[in-house]
């Protein structure tokens, strides 16, 4: 871990950061990143999202090029699945909220109540999401973190080593189904849709392909049973996992400001959102998503 420690001095030294919690995240001092950002500011925030798991830029005024120009420096950007979400003539921004143009929705309501991790159910998971809080309501719609990291180093040593052989399925139409259960107004899930995202097989391990770190690789979002042990066996285990992950002192719960941009590692954290009284507030929030690739992926698996 010399690297790791090495990496995380340069870039405290580059850039200012500072906790924001004993469980993760780090709040980035002062950087206007609507502005021109230097190669050596980018590499030192690399380095402490890779120690961080997420990062918290305060006060910022983004417009969707500025939000696209610093979110590519991470990573090629990808459009979401919902295209109806899609912030009109920018389709790399995604819109999440109760936000409504010319009396039409134009947000995603509906995202992120389950624990999760973004793309899960890819075979090449994003590995960033930048999300700013362009409307945030004063009460309620937070995110939460939980510090995947943590969760692996907390099992016990014989957990870890049984874990590290197994694989979980994700699949996102099992997920979306549970979202139209609890949301009725979600339009089914056509043929052609479930066709373009058939379940996929994830490790339950997997590492930071920097650093080497093992992070646990497991979401109830959209995790439904592990490859090798199938029925209630595997989903139990799962459960175990998943629960584990979300203790307290491995979750930290962001109340978010209007200017507030959060950008946070996949492999790292597990997210969800909390409910907000939808009748008395609006919420308008614009995701960039950095994706992920077969050889970033490859490099995440212990071997
Ligand atoms: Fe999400």
């Amino acid at each position: 871990m010399t690297v790791d420690l090495q990496a995380a001095v340069h870039a405290e030294s580059v850039v200012d950061v500072r906790r924001l919690s004993p469980a993760l995240g780090a709040e980035v001092i002062a950087l206007d990143i609507s502005r021109p950002v230097s190669d050596a500011v980018i590499e030192a925030l690399r380095a402490t999202l890779d120690q961080h798991g997420v990062l918290l830029f305060r006060g910022q005024r983004l417009n969707a090029e500025a939000h696209i120009t610093f979110s590519r420096r991470f990573g090629v950007l990808q459009e979401v699945a919902q295209k109806q979400y899609q912030l009109e003539g920018q389709p790399l921004i995604y819109v999440i909220g109760n936000v409504e143009e010319n009396g039409r929705p134009i947000g995603d309501p509906s995202v992120g109540r389950l624990w999760h991790s973004d793309q899960s159910f890819l075979p090449h998971p994003a590995i960033g999401s930048l999300l700013y809080g362009v409307q945030c309501p004063p009460e309620g719609a937070a995110t939460l973190f939980a510090n995947m990291y943590a969760a692996y180093d907390a099992l016990p040593p014989q957990m870890r080593a049984h874990i590290e052989r197994l694989h979980a399925v994700h699949s996102f139409s099992e997920y979306y189904e549970a979202l139209r259960e609890r949301d009725p107004t979600q339009p089914e899930l056509t043929d052609t849709r479930r066709a373009l995202y058939p379940d996929v097989i994830h490790p339950l391990v997997r590492r930071n392909p920097r650093t080497g770190r093992k992070a646990l690789y497991v979401n109830p979002g959209y995790a439904t049973g592990i490859r090798e042990m199938p029925g209630a066996t595997g989903a139990r285990l799962l459960r175990d996992l998943c629960d584990h992950a979300t203790r307290e002192e491995f979750v930290y719960a962001h109340a978010w400001r209007n200017g507030d941009v959060l950008f946070w590692d996949n492999l790292a954290v597990n997210h969800k959102g909390t409910p907000f009284d939808t009748g008395r507030f609006v919420r308008r929030m614009h995701r960039t998503t950095v994706a992920g690739n077969a050889a970033i992926y490859a490099a995440s698996l212990l071997g």
